[in-house]
């Protein structure tokens, strides 16, 4: 026994000076996303970096060994610029017990107080939201009043002095979208039910401000997650409404569905671009890998599809077009950034496109950030290594179940006028 730390502070020494001196971003050509020297191999159920190829001493095989184990894989010039010369991964939380998945979904940046709020995993039920504080790396549960209203809350978005938080309900309470006050976290219910019926379980929630009117409009997308085998005391039903993005506007007091499952079958992360033009929608989880994208009877697949916002009210999403797809998993969060940029966290990791011409830009990987890191490991989580994410300033908050990790961009990707109404 007594021999064992000094051993542990020697190679914890070794650790810190190879992280250090090491860089940790790859660099591969976006020829070999689509031109690769054969006979190579690659797999949906793992990322492109795990391709191995027949020739091993290629150039191609040699960098994509050599990306598998870095933190940060370039496929284009414009990611380099993203993320500067020397970015680092640094551990800004974890949860008291590596069981605990505290950090899963939300992660929405409160410019006001430079917080992140975010949502536990939903298995074991009843989920929680929780507050990181940046300046302090303290993470807190805030006392959110009248105790109740947020059954296993999910998606959040910040905006205009409100933290929109969608819930999945349980035994006794039906799924809702709340809106809570970030400084007195007082909160109250903005939508429960259409007509009477019951919501299925509205997954996330984004604001867009109209450019046609100035107002202000909420979209929310909702399915019915607890037919999916997790979160097993959420609403347990039973289903009453089709699976719809729907929008609510409080200026005239108007909840209507805008995108219906004949369009996307189980609508899931939403994000709308600096400029208000387009919506952006993810198609998960049922058009995951939980499916064989080679089952081709399927409806539906792993895309993200990009809207325009337009018609007389200047929110109602048009021109369905697809705009990338998940090539491991599905996508799941999605936030845009000020350049336009589509970020979103798929299995392979956070994912970074241009917002024009789709091409995936780079990727903060997965493999080496989350999954193969065993200075910080864990012990549950979902099928996926990360749900949600967020851009707060000039810093990307990856939320990794039991562990938060934050990476310092070399440019502000998103600043605090994204989430304010005028
Ligand atoms: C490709 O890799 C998979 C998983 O590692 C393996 O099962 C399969 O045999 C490989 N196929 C070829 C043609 O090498
Ligand atoms: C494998 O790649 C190396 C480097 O490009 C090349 O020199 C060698 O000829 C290749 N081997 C075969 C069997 O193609
Ligand atoms: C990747 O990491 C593994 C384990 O540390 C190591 O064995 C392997 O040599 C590394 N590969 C490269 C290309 O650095
Ligand atoms: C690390 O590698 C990347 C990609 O090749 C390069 O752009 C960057 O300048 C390197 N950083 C340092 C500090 O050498
Ligand atoms: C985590 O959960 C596993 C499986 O339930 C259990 O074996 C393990 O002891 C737990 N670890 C901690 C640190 O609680
Ligand atoms: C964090 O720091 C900023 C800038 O100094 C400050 O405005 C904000 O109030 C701080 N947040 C909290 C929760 O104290
Ligand atoms: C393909 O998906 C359909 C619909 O879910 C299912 O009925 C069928 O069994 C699947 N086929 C295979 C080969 O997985
Ligand atoms: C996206 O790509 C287009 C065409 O290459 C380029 O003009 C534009 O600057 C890119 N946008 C961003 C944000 O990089
Ligand atoms: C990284 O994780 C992958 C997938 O779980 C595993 O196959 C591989 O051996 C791991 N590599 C290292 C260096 O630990």
């Amino acid at each position: 026994m007594a021999a064992r730390p000094a051993l542990a502070l020697v190679l914890l020494a070794v650790t810190r000076l190879t992280t250090a001196q090491s860089n940790l971003t790859a660099q591969v050509p976006a020829q070999d996303t689509f031109l690769l020297p054969r006979p190579f191999n690659s797999s949906f159920n793992e990322p492109f970096v795990s391709t191995t190829f027949g020739n091993r001493t290629s150039s191609t095989s040699r960098a994509i060994d050599a990306a598998r184990n870095d933190s940060f894989v370039a496929y284009d010039d414009e990611f380099l610029r993203i993320i500067g010369d020397d970015p680092q991964v640094s551990l800004l939380a974890t949860s008291s017990n590596k069981n605990i998945s505290y950090a899963f979904e939300g992660g929405t940046w409160v410019p006001e107080t430079n917080q992140i709020w975010f949502t536990a995993y939903l298995d074991p039920t009843p989920g929680y939201l929780s507050v990181l504080d940046l300046n302090t790396s303290t993470v807190f549960r805030p006392n959110i009043t009248p105790s109740g209203i947020l059954p296993n809350p999910n998606g959040a978005y910040y905006f205009d002095g409100k933290v929109y938080v969608t819930t999945f309900g349980d035994l006794e309470t039906t799924p809702a979208i709340v809106a809570i006050d970030p400084f007195t976290y007082h909160a109250e219910e903005v939508v429960n039910s259409y007509f009477g019926l019951p919501l299925n379980g509205p997954d996330d929630v984004t604001v867009a401000v109209s450019r046609t009117t100035g107002q202000e409009c909420v979209f929310f997308s909702d399915f019915f997650l607890n037919e999916e085998g997790i979160g097993v005391a959420t609403y347990p039903g039973p289903s009453e409404l089709p699976y719809f993005v729907w929008r609510y506007t409080s200026h005239d007091q108007n909840l209507k569905p805008v995108i219906g499952p004949l369009d996307i079958q189980d609508p899931n992360g939403l994000a709308v671009d600096p400029t208000n033009s387009f919506l952006y929608v993810t198609d998960g989880p049922h058009s995951a890998v939980f499916q064989t994208p080679t089952n081709h009877t399927l409806p539906s697949f792993a895309g993200i599809y990009q809207y325009d916002l337009g018609g007389a009210d200047g929110c109602t999403p048009q021109n369905k077009r697809l705009f990338a797809f998940a090539r491991q998993g599905f996508a799941n969060g999605i936030k845009v950034d000020n350049a336009g940029r589509v970020w979103t966290a798929e299995y392979e990791g956070v994912v970074v496109r241009n917002g024009t011409t789709g091409k995936v830009l780079g990727i903060f990987n997965a493999l080496d950030i989350i999954i193969n890191n065993t200075e910080n490991p864990v012990d549950v989580r979902d099928v996926a290594p990360l749900a949600n994410f967020a851009l707060a300033g000039d810093e990307l908050v990856i939320l990794a179940f039991n562990r938060i990790f934050g990476v310092k961009l070399a440019e502000t990707v998103i600043d605090a006028k994204r989430f304010q109404l005028h």
